[in-house]
């Protein structure tokens, strides 16, 4: 293939209050990590997939990558995490097989991101040959405060998207940006480092079932969800 989906998968379980590390937390019986590689499968075009799994876990996420991948066992590695979510996607792209164009950084806590999403950023990355993200409109007023909660302003909110993941790249921005990156370790966003590199990035229409299960409430919410589309 020359198409890549780099799943990362090596955070903690900390804001989910879970000593278990999040992507292998149960959702409906299944860890996250396996639900969100379910949706990778069923792309449209076949992928090289690589999951980046905490260094204790990384037979269980081949055991997980596996059952899921089935006859197409083949096209999966499982690499081991950072320190921090760009470590862990650098571990990543390092395991890129050579003929790789594209490459689409994925969110195992974004457990139940549908298929049609990620086919929609991997094809408007060949498309645009942009960095491409989805995002959601945001309903809420926003404010900017102080950290003692002093109302600072109102922020346009026609400007604002909330993003989420998959985020496409052509391979060699995305290497390009990570290898020139000097900012801040704790980015959690691709999109991010590629525009701190000075190349486009583009924002599609997001799917809000790709959100990020984060707390107990969101493990809950994608729980229910579950329960709806399976009756
Ligand atoms: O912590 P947060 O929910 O923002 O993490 C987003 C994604 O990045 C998760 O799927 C998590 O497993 C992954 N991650 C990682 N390596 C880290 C930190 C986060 O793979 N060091």
């Amino acid at each position: 293939p020359d198409l890549a989906v780099i799943v990362v998968a090596a955070g903690s379980g900390t804001r989910l209050g879970s000593p278990t590390p999040k992507a292998f937390v149960p959702l409906a019986g299944r860890p996250l990590l396996e639900h969100a590689l379910t949706a990778v499968f069923r792309m449209r075009q076949p992928a090289q997939v690589v999951v980046v799994a905490p260094k204790a876990h990384a037979d269980e996420a081949q055991a997980i990558a596996r059952r899921v991948a089935g006859p197409l066992a083949g096209l999966v590695s499982v690499v081991p995490g950072g320190a921090t979510r760009q470590e862990s996607v650098v571990g990543g792209l390092a395991a890129l097989a050579d003929g790789i164009r594209t490459v689409l950084v994925h969110d195992a806590a974004r457990a139940l991101t549908p298929p049609a999403l990620l086919d929609a950023v991997a094809a408007a990355v060949t498309e645009s040959g942009n960095g491409i993200v989805p995002g959601l409109t945001v309903v809420d007023t926003i404010k900017r405060v102080t950290g003692d909660g002093a109302v600072l302003g109102t922020v346009d909110r026609s400007e604002l998207s909330a993003v989420q993941t998959p985020q496409g790249f052509p391979r060699e921005v995305l290497d390009a940006a990570n290898r020139a990156y000097s900012g801040p370790g704790d980015t959690t966003d691709d999109a991010a480092i590629v525009a701190a590199a000075g190349h486009p990035v583009s924002v599609i229409a997001g799917d809000p079932l790709a959100f990020k299960i984060t707390t107990p409430w969101d493990l809950r919410r994608a729980e229910l969800l579950l329960g709806d589309t399976a009756s």
